[in-house]
């Protein structure tokens, strides 16, 4: 397998308004990541993906851009820029930066003109169709509710938008806009960024024609994934993003494609075909939810069956062949250990089992702010304390749906947003030592037990796990580069793997539960040599290793065979 940094790297996401706030504003900022990157240095990550810092309204907190060569003044200014990006360089830090390409804030200046008149030159920029018999141009159902069009007066036109009304999609058709994009990558990239996250980035290219999709209960909108997601062109738009500005730079890339399986993921990671490093998949996100047609918001239990099959086919598959961004969290997701650990009596054991689940895997790790720490969810029992677009387009579409509100409650408390949005936890002061003015959005009650502060000095505490497991990870080729083996595949509590290259072998065993099942040591794993490198309780005494009795989110990683020394 081909070795590159990115596949050595430990990536750690930074949703900067909720990360720290140097100016009292109550809004995370660019001075404030650079206060804590002695922090990051010292948990061991290496690449911090920056979420969007541009300038922009916030319709989406920062994902509706209104100029791409801009920072957003309550971020703080270029010059503040230019000094994290060169204060982490100075840490051996690289910085990938978050690009939304699939549209733009509906404040753009190229928006601006495009909705001016049909005939302005920057028309073509975005998706404009007329209404059809007076409704929508078609019946595709937008990612944040209701209809991917809205309607604009002006010009007695509709224009599309995949999410926020706020965020128009740009027209990768039009040869011009494409230009004007590589333009400004370009430009980031004689910066000296180190990479691109590229946001929405399968939904760039829409199915010719925009065709309605079936509709059988004649609903107003349907979800109509399959014509925006995934399309051949999308792959024909990467190369040549590729071939005229990406080729010459030593970057890392990962895309962010919803809707896809792992040989369809070779496509766009395929070591040939010179697209993307890797990409963020969505299978495992979905463990957790129904088919009713509300997606997401349609709680249902997720199964360690399910989960196994889905991670194992991805490392199997992509196995020499592309390369895998693993990850339980994110600024979109749950907070992980709420979702698939336990956060309450056991939530420190079970955050360093799920830590251990996505660092022993091959491909990249990715940590998102506070999972070092084991954040949680957040539960705000009115509506009035969430402030993402997505989740309050919920509530109202849910409101009009007649949906009982208990319901409605229950699927934000689970599912929305915000729950990975709510302050950094950096202390047990006020408002959790994330500002000294009013936070954006209030933080989490549990902060005077969950912060950085308390988990320093604890040498037992999550975060003294993580970077325990990221210098691990540092070690051992066979983390990053060896194959992975799954044992026990109908196993319902026990989750164990082999990972091992020609001169190294390691064996990873995980209870996902508050059970205490057995795990029976397969008779050719067994050896006098074997070294526990890390694990969440101390070996008991006395115990029978190879008939182990494992502890509620037990976790132990044993060396087998080498010494995981960094050759
Ligand atoms: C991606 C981002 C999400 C954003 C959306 C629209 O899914 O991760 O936060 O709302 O794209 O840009």
């Amino acid at each position: 397998m081909k070795k590159a940094w990115w596949k050595e790297s430990v990536v750690y996401q930074i949703y900067p308004i909720s990360f720290k706030d140097s100016d009292g504003d109550g809004i995370g900022d660019l001075r404030g990541v650079i206060s804590k990157l002695d922090y990051l240095q010292y948990l061991g990550v290496n690449v911090i993906w920056l979420c969007p810092i541009y300038k922009s309204p916030g319709h989406d907190n920062g994902y509706d851009i209104s100029d791409y060569c801009a920072i957003k003044e309550q971020f703080g200014t270029m010059e503040d820029f230019d000094e994290l990006l060169a204060e982490a360089h100075k840490r051996d830090m690289k910085i990938m930066m978050d690009l939304v390409l699939n549209h733009t804030s509906d404040e753009h200046p190229w928006f601006l003109e495009s909705r001016s008149s049909k005939d302005n030159p920057k028309r073509d920029y975005y998706i404009w169709r007329k209404g059809k018999n007076g409704l929508y141009p078609n019946n595709w159902e937008s990612y944040f509710s209701g209809s991917v069009w809205e309607y604009d007066a002006k010009t007695d036109e509709f224009y599309m938008h995949l999410y926020a009304k706020q965020q128009p999609d740009l027209n990768w058709e039009n040869e011009a806009m494409v230009e004007e994009l590589y333009k400004m990558i370009r430009w980031w990239l004689a910066k000296g960024v180190d990479g691109f996250r590229f946001d929405a980035i399968a939904h760039i290219v829409k199915a010719v024609g925009l065709p309605d999709a079936d509709n059988p209960d004649n609903l107003p909108v349907v979800q109509a994934y399959q014509f925006f997601s995934n399309l051949d062109k999308v792959h024909d738009m990467l190369k040549k993003l590729n071939e005229q500005v990406l080729f010459e730079f030593d970057i890392m890339t990962v895309g962010e494609t919803s809707g896809l399986g792992p040989e369809q993921a070779l496509d766009y990671v395929g070591e040939d075909r010179n697209e993307l490093d890797m990409v963020f998949q969505f299978e495992h996100m979905y463990l957790d939810a129904g088919s009713s047609g509300t997606g997401k918001w349609d709680i249902r239990s997720w199964t360690l069956l399910e989960l196994k099959k889905i991670m194992s086919s991805w490392q199997t598959v992509l196995h020499g062949r592309g390369w895998n961004a693993n990850y339980l969290s994110n600024h979109d997701q749950p907070r992980p250990v709420s979702r698939f650990g336990n956060d309450g009596e056991y939530r420190e054991e079970s955050a360093k089992m799920l830590a251990t689940f996505m660092h022993m895997l091959q491909g990249t790790p990715y940590i998102y702010q506070g999972e070092e720490i084991g954040m949680t969810n957040v539960v705000f029992d009115s509506i009035d304390d969430y402030r993402d677009v997505e989740t309050l387009n919920y509530y109202e579409q849910s409101r009009l749906r007649g949906q009982p509100e208990e319901v409605t409650m229950n699927a934000i408390h689970k599912k929305s947003r915000d729950n990975a949005r709510t302050p950094m936890q950096w202390d047990d002061g006020p408002n959790a030592g994330f500002t000294e003015g009013e936070p954006w959005i209030k933080v989490n009650k549990n902060y005077k037990d969950v912060n950085v502060k308390q988990a320093l000095a604890d040498p037992n505490s999550i975060f003294h796990y993580y970077r325990k497991l990221i210098s691990i990870r540092k070690q051992c080729e066979a983390i990053v580069y060896g194959d992975y083996t799954l044992l026990l595949p109908l196993d319902t509590e026990i989750y164990a793997f082999v990972r091992s290259v020609e001169h190294e072998k390691l064996l990873v065993i995980l209870n996902f539960f508050d059970k205490t099942p057995v795990f029976d040591w397969p008779e050719d794993l067994r050896t006098d040599e074997k070294k526990l490198m890390i694990s969440n309780y101390e070996p008991a005494e006395g115990e029978d290793v190879y008939h182990l009795t494992l502890r509620p989110y037990e976790a132990r990683v044993y060396l087998l065979e080498g010494d995981c020394v960094k050759p």
